[in-house]
């Protein structure tokens, strides 16, 4: 259905030559999952397939890379089936991070080493504009290897064709690493001793560890007796990362930069908890020593990259506009058997540029500037009155498809509930108290993909409490209960805190509505929800979209601005037609 209906040709063209000198090289590579299939009939109804978020063709997918003016993105994907297995580096590739061209897979398993698959891995720049991947493989017994691939012609701008190394596998299970918990090598980076280091997931005695292995050449590696970095309190750890950002700075950082103001971050992806954790910390590139801020604790305090739906994520260094940027991979939350029916599972989130907050404790995520391109028609109104129990309608939008901004104004606080010390869990705190449970400071936020009486409706919603020592908590929540008619999908209410003063600073949301798929940004970036819902009746021109107050106390609207989205291109691979170079 959706391929039909693309354009054959991009608006926009692709250069006549590469000039070498001037492009820049940008590689994004991640991915731990995507599935694609043939023969597999795509409902004529698609009231839940996004719009402007990447997806390929059919089927589910995860993971990034950026190169030569080019991003390129590379994710899992399985050629005959929306079900996981097969994989393959799917490939696809954009100039703007918005649109996009899906070409031939990059890497197709059958090598001694992956019969069983190309997992996820990295790429890296092995010197300005050549890159290489780093990618696990699998074989029929499940043992794992790490593998090395290029691009079969460089003077190609679109690196169509990749080929594997003849010295594969490059780095085999040895000792006591267990082979079926040894994946996802991440992007290499060079020390100040011209070596390379790159870290490899895995598992040991049931807890998750990075592996740190070194190389002169890039083809021979060691593996670091000591863990670079482990924890007692996680299980496996899938796609690992561990990159730089600076301090006090507008800009990212390169991974294998020298830059002295820097902490640097370490994310792994927590098997089986489907969930992305990040801890920020000190490293020096001449001991290869990583000392964490704050280890994980196995708890609902660990940080999150995003609190809702949000895995398996990478992130790479788009060096032409020094920004590092993040993707992540965002699972359905209907069945298999509805996969079959859609024809595709899984897409990936919108790229967020990622920076360090002033005060060292976080990251701070944003949407990139490019997604701004697809707005159209906005709708914005300030200073309104949300009473307490109240709904304000946001008229004039295409609410299925939509990126809306709000501030709000907050009355005195010092009537705000009383927060109890053992609420620590901030996703169980929006399980008890959905935003029909009413308050006083809140819930008030936004109904999003709401049907015409408010049946369905996902809240995005926030609520303020005071703690005893006259400190305020601001909680934000996404409640998918009433999202669906539809009972059996998965509607977990997801929660997080947001480390915001609300007495000095507004509140404020800022959502990514794309018919299934709700991306969330509170507080500026400081907390993300990413949730998916699968309305009945709020599909298409039915939808609708309010702000909302149902705690007895009165806000307002300080500031509105919602804007219909266009859809972004996405040119099929079953268009034969090749893009014009
Ligand atoms: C993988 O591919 C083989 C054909 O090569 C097919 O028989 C099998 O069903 C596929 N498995 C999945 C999960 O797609
Ligand atoms: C490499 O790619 C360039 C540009 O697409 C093309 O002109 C050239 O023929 C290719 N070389 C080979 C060996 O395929
Ligand atoms: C983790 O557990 C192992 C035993 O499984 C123990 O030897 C080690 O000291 C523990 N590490 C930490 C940091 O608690
Ligand atoms: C990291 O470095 C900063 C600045 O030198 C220091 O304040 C902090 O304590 C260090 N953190 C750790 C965990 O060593
Ligand atoms: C995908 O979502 C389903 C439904 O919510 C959940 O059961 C499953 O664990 C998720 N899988 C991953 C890999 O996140
Ligand atoms: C909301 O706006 C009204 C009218 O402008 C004003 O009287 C009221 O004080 C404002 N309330 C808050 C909480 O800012
Ligand atoms: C507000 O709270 C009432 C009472 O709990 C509930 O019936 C209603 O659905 C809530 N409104 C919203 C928008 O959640």
């Amino acid at each position: 259905m959706i391929p039909q209906e693309l354009p054959l040709t991009l608006s926009y063209r692709w250069p006549e030559r590469r000039n070498r000198m001037q492009i820049s090289v940008f590689l994004i590579v991640g991915l731990c999952f995507v599935l694609v299939g043939h023969g597999i009939q795509v409902s004529p109804k698609q009231p839940y397939r996004s719009t402007f978020h990447f997806q390929p063709a059919k089927n589910w997918m995860s993971g990034p890379m950026y190169l030569s003016g080019i991003y390129h993105l590379f994710y899992q994907a399985n050629p005959y089936s929306v079900i996981k297995g097969n994989m393959t580096w799917g490939h696809s590739v954009s100039y703007d991070l918005v649109n996009w061209i899906h070409l031939e897979p990059a890497l197709y398993r059958g090598d001694p080493y992956d019969p069983h698959g190309c997992w996820s891995g990295s790429i890296t720049f092995l010197y300005e504009e050549n890159p290489v991947i780093l990618y696990t493989g699998v074989d029929n017994e499940g043992i794992q290897t790490q593998n090395l691939a290029w691009p079969k012609n460089l003077s190609d701008p679109l690196l169509r064709e990749w080929v594997k190394s003849t010295q594969n596998p490059l780095m085999s299970p040895i000792d006591d690493t267990d082979p079926k918990y040894f994946r996802d090598p991440t992007t290499a980076w060079k020390g100040p001793d011209g070596k390379w280091r790159v870290l490899v997931g895995n598992q040991m005695n049931g807890h998750g560890l990075a592996l740190l292995y070194t190389s002169k050449d890039f083809v021979r590696w060691t593996r670091s007796m000591n863990p670079f970095h482990s924890s007692n309190n996680t299980l496996m750890w899938e796609c690992p990362d561990f990159y730089p950002v600076s301090i006090n700075g507008k800009y990212g950082v390169d991974t294998s930069s020298q830059e002295k103001f820097t902490k640097h971050v370490l994310k792994a992806s927590i098997n089986l908890i489907f969930h992305d954790y990040y801890m920020l910390g000190n490293y020096s590139s001449e001991t290869d020593h990583f000392s964490a801020d704050t280890d994980f604790k196995g708890d609902a305090s660990d940080l999150r990259y995003d609190y809702g739906k949000f895995y398996a994520s990478k992130t790479f260094f788009d060096s032409s506009k020094k920004r590092r940027i993040l993707w992540g991979w965002v699972n359905e939350s209907d069945s298999q058997s509805d996969d079959l029916e859609k024809g595709w599972s899984g897409l990936q989130a919108i790229p967020r540029s990622i920076l360090l907050s002033k005060n060292e404790k976080q990251l701070i995520q944003w949407p990139i500037k490019e997604i701004e391109k697809l707005r159209k028609k906005k709708v914005s109104f300030e200073e309104k009155e949300l009473k307490g129990g109240s709904v304000l309608k946001v008229p004039d939008i295409t609410a299925s498809q939509a990126d809306v901004e709000v501030s709000f104004d907050l009355p005195s606080l010092t009537e705000a509930e009383l927060m109890d010390t053992s609420w620590i869990d901030p996703q169980l705190l929006c399980s008890q108290n959905t935003a029909s449970v009413r308050g006083r400071v809140g819930p008030f936020g936004l109904l999003v993909l709401a049907s015409k009486g408010l049946k369905e409706q996902t809240a995005v919603f926030f609520r303020i409490f005071r703690s005893n020592n006259d400190k305020y908590v601001v909680l934000m929540c996404s409640d998918q209960s009433r999202s669906s008619l539809r009972e059996e999908l998965d509607k977990t209410t997801y929660g997080a805190f947001i480390d915001i003063d609300p007495i000095h600073e507004k509140i404020s949301l800022r959502t990514l509505i794309d018919h299934s798929i709700i991306e969330s940004f509170g507080g500026e970036g400081r907390s993300c929800i990413t949730a998916r819902v699968y309305p009945e009746l709020a599909i298409g021109d039915e939808a609708e979209l309010f702000a909302f107050n149902n705690g007895t106390l009165d806000v307002n609207v300080s500031r509105l601005n919602a804007w219909s989205m266009r859809k972004a291109q996405l040119v099929s691979p079953n268009n034969r037609r090749k893009p014009k170079i």
